[in-house]
C-alpha cells in the first residue's frame, strides 16, 4: 500500500477520490490536508471528515491549511459543486473534529519524519504546498513523490476559457511549486485528462448508483450538482472526475497511457490568469514537471466501481 498524504478542497469529486485512497487497498492515508478552493476552508475540512467516514477511515486526521489564495481572494467553485460542495443533498454533519496541527505543518514535518517514504498528491489549489516551499525549498524532493490535479495541458479550460479551476484559483501558489519541481518529483495530470478519459457517462452513472453500496451511493450522489453543470456547461458526454483520476494515477501509474516531461509556466495575467504556458522550443529552460496527457479510461473506471462494490464483488 502506498503511504500518501492528501490536499484537498475537498469538493464532490475530490470526495470520490479520498474513496479511492482510503478504501481501494492501494493506499495508506497518513494525513488529509485542506485548502480552500471549491469551497471554503471549514466547508472543506467537514467535507474530507465526511467522506473518510464514508469510507469506514474516520481514524485518519483531517489537517485544515490556507483558507484562501497566497495573494488573491478566494473565488469558490460552489455553482459546480453545490453551495457545501457535495451536492447540497443535505449530509449528517462528521462526528469528529479536524486536528489542530496547521496544514502546512504536515505538509512540512511528514517527509521529514518519513524521508522519501510519502507520495503527496494534491487536488486543489496549491496553496498550503506553496506556502510550505517558501518554508523549504526543498520539500518536493522529501516526497516520494507529488501528483498535482493541475492545469489544463491542451490549454482548453474549465473556469475559464484557457484556465483550470486550482491554477486559476492561486496562479502564485501554482508558479511557486512549478518553480521548485523537476520531472522526477512532480507529475500533473490536467483537466484535459479528467475531459477525455474520466467522463462518467449516463451508463457509468447508472452502474455506480446499482452498486447499492453506501459508498456507490454517496459517490453518485454528492456529484448530483457536478453533473448538472457539467451538461450544461462543457458539453461533455457526462461529468468528468479529474481528481479521482489523479488518485487513480497516483495509486496505479500503470495507468498512464500517454506523458511527456515540459518546461510548464503560468500566467498571471488577467484575461489568461492561470493558463499554462508550455515551452517547448529547443532553446527552453529544462522541464520541470511530467505532464499526463492520456490515462487508460478502463482501467481507471474499473478501480473506482471495484472499490465502491459490495465486498466479495472487487
Ligand atoms: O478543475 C478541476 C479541479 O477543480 C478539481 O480539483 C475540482 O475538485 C476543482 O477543485
Ligand atoms: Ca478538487
Amino acid at each position: 500500500m502506498l503511504p500518501l498524504i492528501v490536499d484537498t478542497d475537498t469538493g464532490s469529486d475530490d470526495a470520490v477520490a479520498l474513496l479511492l485512497a482510503a478504501a481501494s487497498g492501494l493506499g495508506d492515508i497518513r494525513a488529509v490536508t485542506t485548502v480552500a478552493g471549491n469551497v471554503p476552508l471549514a466547508t472543506g475540512t467537514r467535507n474530507a471528515l465526511i467522506s473518510l467516514e464514508v469510507a469506514g477511515r474516520d481514524d485518519i486526521p483531517v489537517h485544515p491549511g490556507c483558507e484562501c489564495p497566497m495573494t488573491r481572494m478566494l473565488s469558490t467553485a460552489q455553482h459546480v459543486h453545490g453551495h457545501d460542495g457535495m451536492g447540497d443533498i443535505s449530509l449528517p454533519a462528521p462526528v469528529r473534529d479536524a486536528q489542530p496541527e496547521h496544514a502546512v505543518d504536515v505538509l512540512l514535518n511528514y517527509p521529514h519524519r518519513h524521508p522519501g517514504e510519502l507520495t503527496l498528491v494534491t487536488l486543489g489549489p496549491l496553496t498550503n504546498l506553496a506556502v510550505a516551499l517558501l518554508r523549504d525549498r526543498e520539500l518536493l524532493g522529501r516526497y516520494r513523490h507529488v501528483y498535482c490535479m493541475a492545469g489544463a495541458a491542451d490549454m482548453r479550460g474549465n473556469i475559464s476559457a484557457t484556465a483550470e479551476f486550482n491554477v486559476w484559483a492561486d496562479p502564485e501558489a501554482a508558479r511557486v511549486v512549478l518553480e521548485s519541481a523537476t520531472p522526477e518529483q512532480v507529475t500533473w495530470i490536467g483537466w484535459d485528462v479528467s475531459r477525455k478519459d474520466a467522463v462518467m457517462t449516463p451508463a457509468d452513472q447508472l452502474w455506480l448508483e446499482q452498486l447499492g453500496t453506501p459508498m456507490a451511493t454517496f459517490a453518485h450522489r454528492v456529484n448530483r450538482t457536478l453533473a448538472e453543470w457539467a451538461q450544461a456547461v462543457t458539453g461533455l458526454a457526462g461529468y468528468d472526475l479529474p481528481d479521482p483520476v489523479a488518485m487513480a494515477v497516483a495509486l496505479r501509474p500503470e495507468l498512464i497511457a500517454e506523458q511527456e516531461q515540459a518546461y510548464v509556466g503560468v500566467s498571471l495575467g488577467q484575461d489568461t490568469r492561470g493558463q499554462l504556458i508550455i515551452d517547448r522550443r529547443r532553446c527552453a529552460p529544462a522541464p520541470n514537471v511530467t505532464l499526463v496527457r492520456r490515462v487508460d479510461e478502463q482501467g481507471f473506471k474499473q478501480l473506482l466501481f471495484d472499490t465502491c462494490a459490495p465486498e466479495g464483488h472487487r
